[in-house]
């Protein structure tokens, strides 16, 4: 088969869908690889390493020539138009907040196929889980920018100038991301906190050495398949109320929660950011364009409240640690991928969980059962 990985199309992307190491195994597998120019540079990757590998390095107009096309992000409208019908299409999508893209996607012809979307509970799909390659570097990374950010120390300092304190943290969300915020920050020296909705989270989270909060208001919210519920209007709020008062005690706060295809939960509100002492900082994970865990985090950016609190709009974290992120994305996609590939073409059998799980689009429809739109009356 012919393999191309394509150089992301968002400015702020900086990973790449296949390292070098990554190639050089496609390559003894038996499958071409083509690999767009420079489309490992944000990542360091230098378009030699990649011939080396026993890569071809081509220019964006023969895209088209592969069987199947490797990416992180989603595509632009350009790299839309360079899509062929009938082509494989891998990548993390997020197609569940954003139905208009999923229908651009479809209408190219191409078989879209989003790693956001595997059953995560099959053991088989373990090495292709790409949430959870990139939210354990997510999560790493929050507790580094937290602490980055933060005035003070985080482990306790004896010395002949004085003795600090160690800085007292909170993790909102003990998913992945959160339980590698949780191990990071208490590698750092921090005492750390942590609150789930989910209550089977507790021991996972008591296990890294957090303290576990625990609320009268919402007890028990997990949902389907091992994630989150959304909670109602009348939980939310008693949640944010309850929390306030937790957030206030803390110095600094990193919030990952997430619902799969909603807008990510409130959990700090601008009353509680008022509560918290002026030197504070908040990371919000949870940061996108559909809002975040923060009430006035931005997406990508920070900024100072007028009481001293620092709010970090933490999105896409697994994109400034490039070369890790990339390298564990590789190892996901070329799983899947390979997986994919019966008898040296690329094969969609519906039958299997795990495929079916996956797929999106295929012959110009939209085929994925969460994505399905009603039936007109
Ligand atoms: P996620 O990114 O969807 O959410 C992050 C966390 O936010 C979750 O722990 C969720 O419970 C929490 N959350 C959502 N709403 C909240 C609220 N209102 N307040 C506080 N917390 C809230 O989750 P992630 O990290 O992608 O995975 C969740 C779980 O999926 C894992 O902990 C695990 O149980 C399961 N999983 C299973 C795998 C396997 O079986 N191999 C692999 C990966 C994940």
């Amino acid at each position: 088969m012919k393999v191309a990985v394509v150089k992301e199309t968002w400015p702020a992307e900086r990973r790449v869908a296949l390292v070098p190491e990554a190639v050089a195994k496609l390559r003894s597998a038996g499958h071409e690889v083509l690999v767009e120019r420079d489309a490992g540079t944000g990542a360091f990757f230098a378009d030699e390493a990649y011939t080396e590998a026993g890569a071809t390095v081509v220019s964006a107009a023969e895209i088209p020539t592969a069987d199947a096309v490797l990416m992180v992000a989603r595509p632009d409208s350009g790299l839309l138009g360079r899509l062929r019908a009938g082509q494989a299409v891998l990548g993390l999508f997020a197609p569940l907040t954003d139905p208009d893209f999923v229908e651009q996607l479809a209408a190219t012809g191409v078989t879209a196929v989003s790693l956001d979307l595997i059953p995560r509970t099959l053991s088989r799909a373990q090495p292709m889980d790409a949430l959870t390659s990139q939210a354990n570097i997510a999560g790493y990374k929050a507790a580094l920018i937290a602490a980055a950010a933060f005035g003070r120390f985080f482990p306790l300092l004896i010395t002949a100038a004085g003795t600090a304190r160690p800085a007292k943290v909170l993790v909102l969300g003990t998913g992945v991301a959160g339980l590698q915020a949780i191990g990071t920050a208490r590698r750092l020296g921090a005492v750390v906190s942590a609150y789930d909705v989910r209550p089977e989270t507790k021991t996972e989270a008591q296990s890294l050495g957090a303290t576990f909060i625990e609320l009268a208001s919402v007890q028990d919210a997990a949902g389907a398949g091992g994630y989150a519920r959304a909670l109602t209007d009348a939980e939310r709020a008693a949640q944010q109320a309850e929390l306030a008062d937790h957030i206030a005690r803390h110095d600094v706060v990193i919030t990952t929660a997430q619902v799969p295809g909603r807008r990510p939960p409130m959990l700090v509100t601008s009353t509680a950011i008022k509560a918290m002492a002026p030197g504070s900082v908040l990371v919000d994970m949870g940061a996108s364009e559909l809002g975040g865990n923060v009430e006035s985090s931005v997406a990508g950016e920070t900024v100072v409240t007028d009481n001293g609190v620092t709010i970090i709009g933490a999105d896409n974290l697994p994109s400034s640690m490039a070369a890790a992120a990339s390298a564990m994305y590789a190892r996901n996609v070329s799983s899947l991928l390979t997986y994919l590939i019966k008898d040296g073409a690329f094969t969609v059998d519906l039958d299997d969980e795990l495929v079916a799980g996956v797929v999106i689009t295929r012959d110009g429809a939209v085929i994925h059962p969460a994505l399905a739109k009603p039936p007109a009356n």
